[in-house]
């Protein structure tokens, strides 16, 4: 008896290794699995309704003898990742921030001259930003005639928010962080998990996923991600709220491109405009206006992630070094006199 059921026994044992082979050689391949909800939990529900599906995913084991990176920083000395390709799964992310159904802001200013940024921000974004997850675009504009009409995927929408403008760029950049405030308690924290806060004169060029989500983030900014904190551009005025002395920083971070819980941004753009009216009162305006403070803001309360220059890249100033596998978030080349003025 026993030995009539040795084939039997060898063909489930060489199914079994067939489907683990391919899912080995294949890691994207998710195997289907359901089973029901323990007994009790939600009684007034009928059975079929607590059935819960289960993927079971298989990718290559992390191991723990391989650095995922051995030529860039991947972790902070306050233990905070940062994100560089190489680092991350984007399967094994994207299955559990799909489980919380999170919905994603991205909020973006267009004032003046600056809608013309607009239809490529958008139309990128749609190609490589959050994609398979809900999505809220709020352009904050003074031209809400000028948002160009960009077709988006299912779950994600586009809110046009009429704000003023302002005579100087250095305003308008920085008023920036006032609005972010104001509007997370009119309509974010009700409307979004995360905020996303990008400059519009900017395009998506490779994938921009949940990798970046995380309570409170920055960017490394791209010219000074080899630099000593001495060389970085902080504010070194002790007058002004900004102010970061030589010996101190960690990073260099670029006011393009920050985020986090809506909370957390809520707490950070309210810090940053008070520090502005502050130093505004005492007639001193930081060096590199929002960035300074965002950068002061950032020490005090350091991000629980950074992301990588693949973030933040200007291509046409640094060129494409080996080091950024990808370039994700790059500058779109402009006239800077033209286009403030
Ligand atoms: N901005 C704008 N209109 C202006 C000036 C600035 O909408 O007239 C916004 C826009 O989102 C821009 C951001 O403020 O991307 C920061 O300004 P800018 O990109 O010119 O600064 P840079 O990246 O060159 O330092
Ligand atoms: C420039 C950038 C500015 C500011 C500055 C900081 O490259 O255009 O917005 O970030 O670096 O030194
Ligand atoms: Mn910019």
């Amino acid at each position: 008896r026993a030995c009539s059921l040795r084939p039997l026994a060898f063909l489930l044992v060489t199914l079994v290794l067939v489907l683990f082979g391919m899912g080995v050689l294949s890691p994207r391949i998710l195997m289907l699995e359901t089973r029901s909800e323990g007994e009790g939990q939600s009684p007034a529900e009928p059975l079929a309704c607590r059935a819960v599906l289960f993927f079971r995913m298989l990718y290559p084991q992390p191991m723990v003898m391989t650095p995922s990176r051995k030529d860039v920083l991947v972790l902070t000395p306050w233990l905070a990742p940062i994100v560089w390709e190489g680092t991350f799964n984007i399967d094994i992310l994207n299955e559990q921030f799909r489980l919380q159904n999170v919905t994603v802001g991205l909020t973006v200013f267009a004032i003046k001259r600056y809608v013309v940024f607009l239809k490529l921000f958008l139309e990128t974004a749609e190609q490589h930003f959050m994609v398979g997850h809900r999505v809220h675009y709020y352009v904050f504009t003074d031209r809400p005639a000028d948002v160009p009409s960009v077709a988006l995927g299912e779950g994600r929408r586009l809110v046009v928010l009429e704000v003023p403008g302002a005579a100087r760029w250095q305003d308008v950049s920085m008023r920036r962080m006032q609005m972010i405030s104001d509007f997370c308690e009119r309509r974010f924290q009700r409307e979004v998990d995360f905020l996303i806060c990008a400059d519009a004169d900017m395009r998506f060029s490779d994938h921009v996923g949940v990798e970046i989500l995380s309570p409170l983030f920055g960017t490394l900014h791209p010219g000074f991600y080899r630099a000593t904190r001495q060389a970085f551009t902080y504010e070194r005025r002790p007058q002004s709220q900004a102010y970061i002395p030589r010996d101190q920083g960690d990073f260099y971070y670029m006011g393009a491109l920050f985020g986090g819980s809506v909370a957390e941004v809520q707490r950070l753009t309210k810090a940053c405009h008070q520090a502005m009216m502050a130093d505004h009162a005492n007639g001193i305006e930081a060096v590199w206006h929002d960035e300074s403070h965002l950068n002061r803001y950032l020490l005090d309360h350091r991000p629980t992630k950074v992301l990588s220059p693949e973030y933040l890249w200007d291509e046409q100033l640094l060129g494409r070094p080996a080091v950024m596998r990808k370039l994700r978030f790059v500058a779109v080349p402009k006239n800077h006199q033209q286009i403030r003025n």
